[in-house]
């Protein structure tokens, strides 16, 4: 069994398997490589791609599916935690896909359940299906994940698409990252230290105009509305990067691709979508083999060649606790376990640096 919370888990041999796995079941549909396994889909938050695709995924390789996809009708409505919600959970399906609200919370539910766990977008943390259909989908145009030049555009901040796609590139030849953003929304400190640790090179800035250029992949984001602590600032930044045919053709490189984890809501005006450029509608369409890999890797029924990794150290601690006030450890009952790397503190659960 195999979970899958975050894009720290893989390196970049155990990413490029998954990616063949997904070419292989692309190429030839297994309906029996999960006969009779009952999937559970739980969505405490909006979605529309991910659990559809999941949900695809399950049906063409012979799994049932059962879940929620909205909490509202859930017990969580009378107060019920996460942790029974997984517990129970347990005894009713054989792998659980869950969207959550609060950042660490697949980390939460990956150790408090015995079935995998696979994280479909944990609050601003991390969403390693979507960066994964993301990779296949660069691998498919480029050949290759290395030597690229990446743009990331728009909310860096709250993006969880955009820090599970950076931490899983950082571990190919980066050329260069540009993080494209208000300074409100800029890319987070953790990402930026593990890119200064790695020497990869890497540029916040502003505008993308300028940079255009030089790109290889721009990687559109929605500002996420949800997420912000002030409604004002969100109305002052929604609208801050619109591209389109004006904006790009004749701008960038002749085979510049423009990907969106989707939904988009202004960012890419629809006029560029009959472009060469425009890849986003084939990169929720590669969610399908991707999650169907992902489903089989985590129930054994499809091998990788995964290597344990070494345990960080951990330490539980009252006194220190994680600041993110977004994090699960606010919500549920934890333990306070906090992770030591490189001497430095982070939680556990939500990976933000614990300062104090
Ligand atoms: C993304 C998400 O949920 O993080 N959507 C998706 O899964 N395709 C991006 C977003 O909501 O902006």
């Amino acid at each position: 069994m195999r979970n899958f919370i975050s894009m720290k888990e893989f390196d970049r041999e155990e990413i490029l398997e998954i990616l063949k796995r997904a070419e292989e079941l692309e190429k030839d549909p297994k309906q029996e490589l999960i006969h009779n396994k009952i999937a559970a889909t739980l969505f405490f938050e909006p979605s529309t791609r991910t659990r559809l695709s999941f949900t695809s995924a399950c049906f063409r390789i012979g799994a049932k599916v059962l879940g929620f996809d909205s909490p509202d009708a859930t017990s969580l409505k009378k107060g019920e935690s996460l942790r029974d919600t997984i517990k129970m959970i347990n005894g009713y399906s054989d792998i659980v896909i869950m969207r959550h609200l609060r950042d660490g919370a697949a980390k939460f539910a990956g150790d408090v359940s015995d079935i995998p766990i696979i994280n479909a977008g944990d609050g601003a943390n991390e969403h390693p299906s979507q960066t994964l259909l993301d990779l296949y989908t660069i691998k498919k145009e480029f050949g290759t994940l290395d030597g690229l030049v990446t743009a990331f555009v728009g909310d860096l901040k709250y993006g969880r698409t955009v820090h599970s796609l950076a931490k899983a590139l950082s571990k190919f030849q980066c050329k260069k990252f540009y993080f494209v953003a208000p300074d409100e929304l800029q890319i987070t400190k953790e990402i930026i230290d593990e890119l200064e640790e790695k020497g990869i090179e890497y540029e916040l800035v502003d505008d993308y105009k300028e940079i255009l250029k030089e790109v290889d992949v721009l990687y559109m984001t929605r500002i996420q509305r949800e997420r912000f602590e002030k409604p004002e600032l969100y109305e002052k930044l929604k609208d801050v990067y619109i591209i389109s045919k004006d904006t790009i053709l004749g701008k960038c490189k002749e085979n510049m691709i423009i990907l969106h984890p989707l939904p988009r809501v202004n960012e890419i005006n629809i006029d560029l979508d009959d472009t060469k450029h425009a890849l986003y509608f084939k990169q929720a369409k590669n969610g399908v083999p991707i999650r169907e890999a992902m489903i089989g890797i985590a129930l054994d029924k499809l091998n990788i060649n995964y290597k344990e990794k070494e345990k960080n150290e951990i330490i539980f601690s009252k006194e220190q606790v994680c600041e993110n006030h977004n994090c699960i450890t606010k919500f549920e009952q934890t333990d306070n376990k906090i992770e030591i790397i490189n001497g430095k503190k982070f939680c556990y659960y939500c990976g933000r640096e614990i300062k104090k």
